[in-house]
Order: structure tokens, then sequence, then C-alpha cells
């Protein structure tokens, strides 16, 4: 009895991805038994799918296909100025959505929810973010200028505010013009207003050819000439700078050596300009 009973018998049902048994397994099954599934933490049943395994004559289980699909969280809908995106194309545990915010607005909240088995059921990981208007607190002050509607508490996301400085002493070093931008900040530091005041730039053996001022602010340009039989050294065009400082450096026009070679001096000046010389040279004689 015991080796018939050995051969008439089905062993352990069959596992499944989705399924599984409702009941303790047993040892042996004999033919005619069968097993009933039910569907894993997190899948569903789908409609019309066999649960049930019988152990038949042959001793095996007859087959059965996955009869349970994974659950869907519920579709969190699109926040206030903002979306959300399926970033797997799925709302089934597992997946995740990601949301973003309309141009000008922050997300507060988590960008990224899970679906996940919560419980008996599943849920998203974070509750939907919100999405508020980008507004900057006002630009700082600076010394000797301001800046327009400074009476403002908030500004909106793209506002621009102009500074300008308080006489035409004062130069303004920087951006004139600033935007509330993301994160609520300005784009960028605001100016400075200085007086910038550069040196005469005294260049001997020169003429000035541009920049014929005297009084020489912020953003002035020189530009220098050497006289013929002169070369420049440095940059013919200066431009005086925030710190009062002329930049380049103010160059120098330095006498042309007659040359004891073939070889022409080596200067900083580019070749096109340099000043026609009348020495002879010793390969074309007369
Ligand atoms: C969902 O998409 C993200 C981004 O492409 C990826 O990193 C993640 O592995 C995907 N998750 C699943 C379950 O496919
Ligand atoms: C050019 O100017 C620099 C800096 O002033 C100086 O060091 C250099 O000797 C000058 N060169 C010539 C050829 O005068």
């Amino acid at each position: 009895v015991l080796t018939s009973f050995s051969l008439d018998a089905c062993g352990a049902p069959t596992r499944y991805e989705t399924m599984k048994l409702r009941d303790p397994p047993k040892d042996h099954y004999t033919p005619g038994e069968s097993v009933v599934y039910q569907c894993r933490l997190g899948y569903r049943i789908k409609p019309s799918f066999a649960m049930t395994a019988v152990c038949n004559d042959s001793n095996s289980w007859t087959p059965l296909q996955e009869a349970c699909a994974k659950k869907l969280c519920s579709n969190p809908g699109d926040p206030v100025n903002g979306r959300v995106i399926q970033t797997n194309g799925t709302l089934e545990f597992g997946s995740q959505v990601d949301y973003v915010c309309d141009e000008g607005y922050r997300l507060i909240g988590e960008k990224t929810s899970y679906c996940y088995i919560y419980e008996d059921s599943v849920a998203w990981s974070s509750e939907r973010p919100e999405c508020n208007r980008i507004m900057c607190a006002p630009p700082p002050n600076i010394e000797n200028g301001q800046y327009r509607n400074s009476e403002k508490e908030v500004y909106e996301y793209n506002e621009v505010v102009h500074y300008s400085c308080r006489s035409a002493d004062y130069s303004l070093i920087g951006n004139e013009r600033l935007i509330c931008s993301t994160n609520g900040e300005w784009s960028t530091e605001p100016p400075k207003c200085k007086v910038v005041k550069c040196p005469f730039p005294r260049v001997d053996n020169a003429d000035r050819i541009a920049g014929f001022g005297t009084k020489f602010v912020y953003k002035s340009k020189v530009v220098f000439q050497c006289h013929e039989g002169f070369v420049m050294n440095g940059s013919d065009t200066i431009t005086c700078e925030g710190d009062s400082l002329w930049v380049p450096p103010v160059p120098q026009c330095v006498k042309v050596s007659t040359p004891p070679s073939t070889k022409p001096p080596i200067l900083s000046h580019p070749v096109s300009t340099l000043p026609k010389t009348t020495s002879p040279v010793s390969s074309h004689p007369g």
C-alpha cells in the first residue's frame, strides 16, 4: 500500500509569480485532489482566469496561467501649475511618477513618488507636491545708488529691477539689471556705484588717435599710435576700468634700433603696423 501510495501522488504544487496557495501545502496529493491559489500581495485578480489546479491521473498538476496582475496606484493627478509624469509608463506597484512645475513655479515637497505595497494594497510613497509661485525678496540696496520700485516687499518671477547711481560722478559697475529667477534668487549680484577716474595716459612719442577727452571715467577708451621710428610695446588700445586703472597698462613707444643683423627686433606688436624702416637691408643693396 505504501509503495503504491508514493507512486500514485502529485508532488508540491506548481509555484507561480503572481499567485500563492490559499492553504498550507501538503507533502502529497492524490489524483483528483485540487489546490486553490490566490493573488500574491500587491497583485489583483484578472477576471476569468482559473485559480484551481487539479492533481490528475498522470500524477501531475494541471497547468495554470498567471491569473493575477500588479495592482495599480490611483492616478495622483496634476498639481495646480504643474504636471505629473508616469515615468515608467504605468501606475503599477514598483513604478514611479515624477512631478514638474510650470515655469515660474517652485516644487514644494517630493519630486518623485513610488507606488509600493502598503498593508494589503498599494499606495504612493509621498503626497503630491505643490507648485508655488516663485517670488524674490527685495534685491540689496547699494551705496551711492538705488533701484526703481524699491518700496515693494516681494517681486515676481521674471520681474526686473534697474539700478542707477546717485549722480553722474559715479559709474555703475556690474549689471544694471537684475531678474528675479529660479529659486527666488536674483540673476546676479547688484552693481556698484564708484567714482572711477583714470590718470591721464601719457605715452611719449605717440599720438592719441581716439579718446580725446581730458576726463577718463569708467570704460573710457584711448587708442595710441607711435610716431615714425618707434614701435609699440603693449596694446594700442587701453580702457579705464573699475579700479581707476588702465587695462591693459599704458603702452610705450620704443625707438626702433638699427638691427645688427637682418633679423628685425622681436616686439610684441603685430608686424603689419610696424613703421616702415628706411634703413637698407643687406641682402638687397642699393
Ligand atoms: C522607472 O523609470 C526610472 C527612470 O527611467 C528607472 O530608473 C526605474 O528603474 C524604472 N522603474 C521600473 C520599475 O521600471
Ligand atoms: C616692454 O614693456 C615691458 C613692461 O613694461 C618691459 O619689461 C620690456 O622690457 C619692454 N620691451 C621693450 C622692447 O622695450
